[in-house]
This record gives structure tokens, sequence and C-alpha cells, in this order.
């Protein structure tokens, strides 16, 4: 039936890199939660993907079941690093975690508020004379690796755009190209910290990595904590800008939310949750199986590899109400989007504070603005993913008596 409606069975061989997934992507998920609660791929080593809501919840809080120390890439290209915390379990993921958390508390990020508002207004301030942009490229793309850079780790946001080429062709890219271009960023980050452990700093976010943590009774190895700060980096910049992006999206085509956020932006962490559940950057990470197990009746055996699909719990029926309605105003929003478990965003509540602060300002220069004629947003998807082109119009200046 998923042959004929997506060109594919994405029930039986379902590809997370398939472009028809990026094509169809909200009515495969809707699909999957309907019909199909574990799927089943056969690309490469073949995997499963489960699908629905308390499934997901249960998986993803069973670190012992379903493990990250092999990765969270299905078919895992060969060479490519491992990513810590993510690719790690307890008690290691945990020894970093105590280490990383106090640095991404609501308490720390909210003193980056400022900076971020400075940044966002900049990057405005670049094109709001043209009277059109492209949101991703003009905006989206650039706001988070600055909030992450500027804030946290002191990288030259001038050396933005090449991390985040390394980025997206490690997780988009032709598989054999992956295990390189992450390299790349491994490589460049590790300079970076190096350069931080011979001039220790303020006791800051660098210092903590590169001073590392116990692993099995000894300092951890340096390249681990390479690592630390390239996942770390990844999460930074190549996550919010969907939700931001989406969140423009549906704005532009729906005056009446648009106009409600401009004229009372309390409304808008309410909505930021809601883009977060309908626009999730995270679709769907891997874990493997260390025991035999029974996934909504299928058998699973140890050494299989599964997907936790958090874009599709987060529009599950059981778990929220009319769940491809996109509402601002929805109570007691439930989602997947930052995931759950031990793994959960370290990132959550600056992405959040981003989130916030771009929609206050993008509301408040540019109170109206509408896709550009004949145009229409482009997206790409794997694990991940993000919209990657967002063409709008506006009046000169912002308003219209600018
Ligand atoms: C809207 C934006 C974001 C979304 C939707 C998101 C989503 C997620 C999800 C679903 C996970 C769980 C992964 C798993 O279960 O295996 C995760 C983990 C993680 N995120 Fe985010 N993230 C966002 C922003 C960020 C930011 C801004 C950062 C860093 C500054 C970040 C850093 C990380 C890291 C390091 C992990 C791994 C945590 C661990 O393994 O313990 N994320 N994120």
């Amino acid at each position: 039936m998923t042959q004929q409606q997506f060109g594919r069975d994405m029930f039986n061989d379902f590809d997370i890199d398939d472009p028809k997934f990026n094509e169809h992507f909200t009515d495969v998920l809707d699909a999957f939660v309907a019909k199909c609660p574990v799927a089943r791929s056969n690309v490469g080593e073949g995997y499963y993907v489960i699908n629905r809501y308390e499934d997901v919840r249960r998986a993803g809080q069973d670190w012992q079941t379903f493990s990250s120390a092999k990765g969270f890439q299905p078919n895992r290209p060969e060479g490519l690093p491992y990513l810590y915390p993510e690719e790690s379990d307890p008690p290691y993921h945990d020894q970093w975690r105590t280490v990383l958390n106090p640095f991404f508390a609501p308490r720390a990020v909210a003193a980056f508020e400022d900076q971020i508002r400075a940044d966002a207004t900049e990057l405005i301030d670049g094109f709001i004379d043209r009277g059109e942009c492209d949101f991703v490229a003009d905006f989206g793309a650039e706001l988070p690796g600055r909030a992450f850079f500027k804030n946290l780790v002191d990288v030259p946001v001038e050396d933005l755009p090449m991390l985040l080429k390394a980025m997206d062709t490690g997780i988009y890219g032709p598989p054999d190209k992956r295990a390189d271009s992450f390299a790349k960023a491994f490589g460049y980050l590790g300079e970076h910290l190096a350069k931080r452990k011979d001039n220790p700093g303020p006791g800051d976010l660098l210092d903590a990595i590169a001073a590392g943590v116990d692993k099995n009774g000894e300092l951890c190895p340096w390249e681990d904590r390479v690592s630390i700060l390239t996942d770390l980096t990844l999460g930074g910049i190549a996550t919010t800008t969907y939700v931001m992006s989406g969140a423009v999206h549906h704005l532009a085509n729906n005056p009446a939310d648009r106009k409600a956020l401009a004229a009372d932006p309390t409304l808008i962490p309410n909505a930021v949750e809601e883009f977060a559940r309908v626009f999730p950057p995270v679709v769907a990470l891997g874990r493997s199986v260390t025991r035999d197990v029974e996934v909504a009746g299928t058998h699973l055996k140890e050494g299989d590899f599964i997907l936790l699909n958090y874009a599709s719990a987060s529009r599950d029926p059981e778990a929220v109400e009319d769940p491809s309605k996109l509402d601002i105003y929805r109570d007691g929003i439930v989602h997947t989007a930052f995931g759950v478990g031990v793994h959960r965003c370290i990132g959550s509540h600056l992405a959040r504070l981003e989130l916030r602060v771009v929609l206050e300002e993008v509301l408040r220069r540019i109170p109206d603005f509408e896709i550009a004629p004949g145009k229409s947003p482009s997206y790409e998807t794997g694990v991940l993913r993000s919209m990657t082109t967002l063409p709008l119009i506006f009046p000169v200046g912002g308003s219209k008596g600018a």
C-alpha cells in the first residue's frame, strides 16, 4: 500500500536516507503510527524502526537493552569516530553528563540571552532593507552556530560555514563520504581544544572538556574529549535551524498565529514547544539491542539495530490529541523532540532560549512576511532533518510604516 502512495514500501523496506522519505515526511510518519508500530529496513545490515510514543519512551529509557555504545547511525560508516556522550552508555556516559550539564542548565544559558538577541538583530539588519531573504541561509543556519560559538566554546564564527558543511555531509551525504567529513570536524575542533589544554581558561565548558573524566579508573583518552566537543557542536549548530525555519514557514502561511504572537510575545514559549513537536530536527536515532526482546509484537534479537523514531512518536494520537494540527495554544504539550532517557538533549534549554528570542525579534522587526510567490521551502532528511531554503518577502525595512 505504501508502495503506491510513496513510491516505496515504507513498512517492510524503509530507508531513512531515501529522498522519498524526505518528500513525504509527515505522511510517512503518520502512516507508521497508524499502521506500523515497528517498520523494517533491508538497507545494508538491516534495521528496525520503533514508531509509537509509548514504545519509543520505553525503549529510550531502557539503555541496558537498547545501547548507544555502537553508534546512532544505522549501517555506521567504516572509520567514523564515536561521538560522545551520545554514542556511549552509563557509567561512562554519566561521568560526562555530570561534568557538562551545569554549563547547559537553564540558569547558565539565561546569561546568553543578550548576546543571542544582538546576533539575531545583526542578522536581521543584514537583509531587512532588501524586502526579501532566504530565511535559512540568511538567518536560520547562522544563528544557532553563533549562539553556540560565542557563548560556549569560543570558536571563531568565520569557521562556522566550514563546520556546518562538514557536519552536513557527515549526516546527509553519501555514506562513503561521511567518515571523512566528520574527520574534518574532529581535526579542526581537536586543534581548538588542544590550544585550551595548553592554556587553561576561566573554568568554562572548554576547560571542563579538556580536563576529561574518569574512564575505567583512568583519565579518558584525548580523542574522547575531542569527540565530546564535536558532538556538542553537532547538536549546537545542526538542529535548532529546522525548528526556527519550520516556525517561520508556519507563521508566513498563518497570519492569525503570526499576529497573535507578535501582539503577545508571552505566547511564544508555548508555541516554541509546539514548533519543536511538529518540526523535529532529530528524526530518529539508533540503538543496538543487547538481548532478545519484543516490541509491539516484533521479536528483536541481540545484535539487531533499531531506530527510535522521535519524529513519529510526537505525532501519536495516543499521546497528542489531533497530532497533525499545529496548535500554538495547545495545553500541556507532549513530545519526544528532545529525546527520552539518559541521552535526553543536553542543549534543550539553549535551543528553547534561541527559539524564543528569534521569534520575538523576527516578529518585532518584521511583523508581516510571506513565502515568495511561486516558491516553496526545500528540505533534507536522514537521521536528522532540516530545511535548506525558505524564500520570504516582506515590506522593505520590515514593516509597512518603516
Ligand atoms: C531544537 C533543537 C534540538 C533538538 C530538537 C535536539 C534533540 C535531541 C535529541 C532527540 C537528543 C537525544 C538523542 C538520543 O536519544 O540518542 C539529543 C541529544 C543531544 N543533544 Fe540535542 N537537540 C537540540 C539542540 C541541541 C543543542 C543546541 C545542543 C548543544 C548545544 C545539543 C546537544 C546535544 C547533545 C550533546 C546530545 C547527546 C546527549 C547525550 O547523549 O547524553 N542539542 N538532542
